[in-house]
């Protein structure tokens, strides 16, 4: 026997303290499939961290750990409503990491096997996630001459895919369903906590998150200006490939998805900054994942740029948080042998990244 009451005690009991909110007007959430739980309006005001106010929306606070639950979400149930996802389909994507957890996470939810294809940038603990939520890893060594690693991984899933007609490819880098996730949910949490929003930065890898936003934005009653904010080293908007290390954003391929019409500037951010600006927000108790960094690395700079009076309302996207990449942006040794013995000790934030403006 188990009526409302006893489950909202033995919630009370566990939960004291989210229950205490929930007396005080807010509602409390129950699941019963972990992709039904996402939190979508928690900002982080960053004045106190950069000298100058940017509100920074976090994306993480979800079972999968990252903005990505959004796309798989929408790909799979557009999937399952077109028929192409079945009863003992077997789904294959290729990801650097965090969708690959998204699509592990809905797939054992959902009853499928799910066959991922990554390479040895994914972080250790991704890795280990995907497999613990019963997913099957392929990590690509070799990155495609011309291509890179994305090239490599894309022609392992299309090898799959003719080795077995129960594989279903829901392409993430060409999807419409990616980016209406954030049309439909992004743009419009945002535009409902600053209706006087001026700017937005977002980080760009397959642009879904920054295309669904853009798009939502561009038909707002108010103008705000798009930012991207790309690694240096991805060719995504025409720039010379090099090194990336730091998986989430930048590209070897270009963006499907990718509409630059929509994209008013683009910031490129060296990943020694990246780091800097994690360890940054670190030192004030916000652990978040290398994307993160990049964006309000990118963001400052811009900032520094075009807001020198503090007038304008900006809001930049953190696409996961920290403990994935406590084994390489987090890592003394990791960092070092990458970016240089000296790449922490900067004791200010200098914004330094590169802005191209169209
Ligand atoms: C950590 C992180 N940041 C940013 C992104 C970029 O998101 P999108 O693919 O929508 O451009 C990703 C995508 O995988 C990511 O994992």
């Amino acid at each position: 026997m188990c009526d409302e009451q006893t489950a909202s005690a033995r919630i009370k009991s566990s939960y004291g303290r989210a229950l205490t909110a929930a007396e005080g007007g807010t509602t409390v959430t129950i699941i019963s499939t972990p992709q039904e739980y996402n939190e979508e309006n928690l900002y982080v005001d960053l004045r106190t961290t950069l000298g100058r106010p940017l509100f920074l929306k976090c994306e993480g606070f979800n079972f999968a750990g990252s903005v990505k639950l959004k796309a798989a979400t929408s790909m799979v149930e557009a999937a399952e409503r077109d028929g192409l996802l079945r009863p003992g389909s077997v789904l294959v994507e290729s990801s650097s990491g965090n969708l690959g957890v998204a699509l592990s996470m809905i797939a054992a939810s959902r009853g499928y096997h799910f066959v991922c294809v990554t390479d040895s940038r994914c972080n250790l603990a991704t890795k280990r996630l995907m497999e613990a939520l019963g997913a099957e890893v392929h990590t690509i060594v070799e990155p495609d001459p011309v291509s890179g690693f994305l090239g490599a991984r894309l022609d392992r899933v299309r090898e799959l895919l003719e080795s077995d007609d129960r594989f279903v490819w829901l392409n993430q880098y060409s999807n419409s369903n990616a980016w209406k996730a954030h049309f439909r949910t992004t743009g419009p949490a945002i535009a409902r906590q600053f209706p006087q929003l001026d700017v937005l930065f977002v980080g760009a890898g397959t642009t879904g998150t920054l295309m669904g936003c853009a798009r939502f934005f561009r038909q707002w009653h108010r103008r705000v200006r798009i930012v991207a904010v790309d690694s240096v080293g991805s060719i995504a908007f025409g720039a010379q490939p090099a090194r990336r290390m730091i998986p989430g954003l930048g590209t070897g391929v270009r963006p499907e998805l990718l509409d630059e019409s929509l994209v008013d500037d683009v910031v490129w951010v060296e990943e020694s900054d990246t780091v800097r600006s994690c360890h940054r927000l670190a030192r004030k108790g916000f652990l978040f994942g290398g994307s993160t960094g990049t964006v309000v690395s990118g963001a400052t700079s811009w900032l520094r740029r075009h807001d020198r009076c503090d007038e304008l309302t900006a809001v930049a996207l953190a696409p996961d948080l920290g403990e994935r990449y406590l084994d390489t942006v987090y890592q003394a040794n990791w960092v070092q042998e990458l970016y240089g013995y000296d790449v922490l000790e900067e004791p200010e934030f200098t914004g330094s990244s590169l802005v191209f403006e169209r």
